[in-house]
């Protein structure tokens, strides 16, 4: 299922009103109260600020509500219960909040602080642990897919490439990852349960970026989704502009 979030031909978010606007007001229960709490409004805000000031692609709202969504669906077409499901919407909505701090080891400084607001919300202490967990493993650098929650967020995280995250405007002065970002038109993650696969399905511009440009910087991501769909029961393929590569 495409995302609409991803559909170049929807207006640019600015900054999180729009997709606030956009995607929040949907939400319900536990995730509405997240999404509404003012202590994630200021980290995505600082997040948001961070990753402009180091050049970074956006890491904020757009990001977090795609790989929210995203988590989410993952669990939802493979059967998982709805307390997982759930709980795998939060870790994607609240994975990237340690950015807000520092960008080095922002896994680890997110779990102190999605723990600190998770114990605020109504949840079992069991249940954070596992979101935290989820949280914890996400980043490329010693992420292991230990719970369903942390491989659908690896999955949800590491398949959103696209021109839409790209924050650089000037094209001169990309660097090698918003070409790529921005050679990516349309990015999807196919799930076909009854084959037993997940397809990341990307279109990609060869004009801006050739298809190597795409493996050389994202490889170890490549893997680590690899990993993900194993831990899922599932293969893990890329296919680009309609070919089969994995
Ligand atoms: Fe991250
Ligand atoms: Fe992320």
């Amino acid at each position: 299922m495409p995302n609409t979030l991803n559909d170049p031909t929807s207006p640019q978010p600015v900054d999180g009103r729009h997709v606030e606007a956009s995607h929040g007001s949907h939400l319900a229960g536990l995730l509405r109260e997240l999404w509404n709490d003012d202590r994630v409004h200021a980290l995505m805000e600082a997040s948001r600020d961070n990753m402009q000031k180091l050049g970074y692609t956006e890491h904020s709202w757009r990001h977090s509500a795609l790989v929210m969504r995203q988590a989410r669906r993952i669990l939802e077409q493979l059967g998982y219960p709805e307390t997982d499901c759930e709980d795998a919407a939060i870790a994607g909505l609240l994975h990237d909040v340690g950015n807000a701090i520092s960008r080095v080891g922002h896994e680890a400084t997110g779990v102190l602080l999605a723990g600190e607001i998770l114990a605020d919300h109504d949840l079992s202490y069991r249940r954070r642990l596992g979101i935290l967990t989820a949280i914890a493993n996400h980043d490329e650098g010693a992420g292991v897919p230990l719970n369903p929650m942390a491989a659908a967020l690896i999955l949800a995280d590491k398949s959103d490439v696209h021109r839409s995250r790209v924050s650089v405007r000037d094209p001169e002065a990309f660097d090698i990852h918003d070409q790529v970002n921005f050679a990516v038109t349309s990015s999807a993650l196919l799930i076909d349960r009854d084959a037993g696969r997940i397809i990341l399905d990307l279109e990609v511009d060869t004009d801006i970026a050739p298809i190597m440009a795409y493996f050389e910087i994202f490889m170890s991501r490549m893997q680590m989704c690899r990993r993900a769909s194993l831990y899922l029961d599932l293969a893990f393929g890329v296919q680009m502009n309609e070919v089969v590569l994995l």
